[in-house]
């Protein structure tokens, strides 16, 4: 039995994860989890899987479910996310928070001895080389839950990491992949959150229209697989069929295939090195699918792309500055205050604007983190 802390159980990979435990009861079972604002969904959670530690965001809940479950801890804030990621019992951390308060949890786990399955991409995006530092330093496996990192990962096995040539991620192109930069301009909330292929969370489904969704997985390829960003390509593949390649030395291609479903490479992050079989899951039927398409990227349709790549090179607080305004641009959008393309303006006047510290600490990382939330709020 694997004993798992799952971060971020209300939502998409969340609630997923929850349904890869309830498939195989005698494989996994819920430990400790944390929840945000959901409250209703919380309780259902607790009521059918039983965790013996639980986080909310906000105290009075904490309080109040407290009351309802007397026999279940509670914890809450930022403080309770890191009690959950080294809840004792627990053998595997599932981060899969949104944000970049997904980093510190981390880090306490991997120092904690935990296996780390990582749907948080914010935590390598803002701090790359500490979390790696700290990954060597106490050897733990850090098994990637993204489905371009896991396809990656699964295309590995085998391998010597020293024969890669070449990275390339596949992206779909999102919500407006067949749209001009022109017909961008008055784009609502609704036809951006209108995903093709995958039912994701909010905030990544904009990052997806945006492309900054790709730009945070270069960053996050870099650090979890060691590879230069001049060797990592991405590439348009609309049906999201592979979801990602390895290109080695010798020109050979290693892909990794599959119907778009997330519960995937979550199950295989938590059963690695071993498969399980996932019976809902759909078969690919590549005769039905009949055609796979692929295109070059433009950097100057999806710029988020190109600020991701020149945050990533130029490395230092410039990644944490390019994470956070993101994320206050998108809950901007979502809340209806900027247009779609403004997202864009206000991360490329928030990188010009900030001046980059190399090889930051955490606690530089964390006070960068703070002053780019506030200086994007200035500008709203
Ligand atoms: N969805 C995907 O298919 C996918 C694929 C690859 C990677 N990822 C990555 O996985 C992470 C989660 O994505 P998602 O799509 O599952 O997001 P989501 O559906 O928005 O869920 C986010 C989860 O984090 C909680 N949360 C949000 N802000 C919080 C805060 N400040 N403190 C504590 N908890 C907070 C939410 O709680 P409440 O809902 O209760 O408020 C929810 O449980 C992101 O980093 C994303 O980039 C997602």
């Amino acid at each position: 039995m694997k004993y798992i802390s799952l971060l971020g159980s209300t939502g998409s990979i969340g609630t997923q994860t929850l349904d890869i435990i309830k498939e195989h009861p005698t494989e996994f079972s819920l430990a400790a989890m944390s929840v945000g604002r959901n409250v209703n969904l919380a309780r259902q959670i607790i009521a059918e899987f039983h965790p013996e530690l639980v986080c909310m965001l906000e105290k009075d809940d904490a309080e109040s479910l407290k009351l309802e479950f007397p026999k279940i801890s509670f914890t809450y804030g930022p403080e309770g996310l890191s009690e959950v990621a080294v809840y004792k019992k627990s053998t595997i951390l599932v981060n899969a928070v949104m944000g970049s308060v997904g980093l510190e949890p981390t880090l306490h786990a991997i120092e904690a001895g935990k296996t780390i399955a990582l749907a948080n991409k914010e935590t390598l995006v803002t701090a790359g080389h500490i979390v790696m530092e700290a990954v060597r330093r106490n050897q733990v496996p850090l098994l990637p839950v993204d489905s371009e990192h896991s396809a990656i990962f699964q295309a590995l096995q085998g391998e010597y990491e020293k024969n890669i040539d070449k990275l390339i991620l596949t992206a779909s192109g999102g919500s407006f992949r067949d749209r001009t930069r022109n017909e961008l301009e008055n784009v609502t909330v609704q036809d951006a959150l209108n995903h093709p292929n995958w039912s994701m969370g909010a905030k990544i489904t904009i990052d997806s229209a945006t492309m900054m969704n790709k730009g945070l997985e270069v960053i996050e390829a870099h650090w979890m697989f060691g590879v230069p960003y001049e060797n990592i390509d991405v590439v348009l593949h609309k049906e999201s069929i592979i979801h990602s390649m390895i290109e080695f030395h010798d020109s050979s291609v290693m892909a990794q295939l599959g119907t778009p479903d997330m519960r995937v490479p979550i199950q295989y992050a938590l059963t690695f090195p071993n498969r399980l079989p996932l019976k809902t899951a759909q078969r690919l039927n590549l005769a039905k699918v009949g055609q796979l398409h692929f295109a070059e990227m433009d950097m100057e349709r999806f710029r988020c792309l190109k600020f991701a790549y020149e945050a990533g090179m130029a490395g230092g607080t410039l990644p944490t500055v390019l994470n956070a305004a993101n994320e206050i641009a998108v809950e901007a959008f979502l809340k209806g205050k900027i247009t779609f393309l403004q997202i864009e303006d206000l991360i490329e006047n928030t990188l010009t604007n900030h001046q980059s510290i190399m090889e930051p600490s955490l606690a530089e990382i964390k006070a960068v983190d703070v002053d780019t939330r506030k200086y994007v709020n200035s500008l709203l």
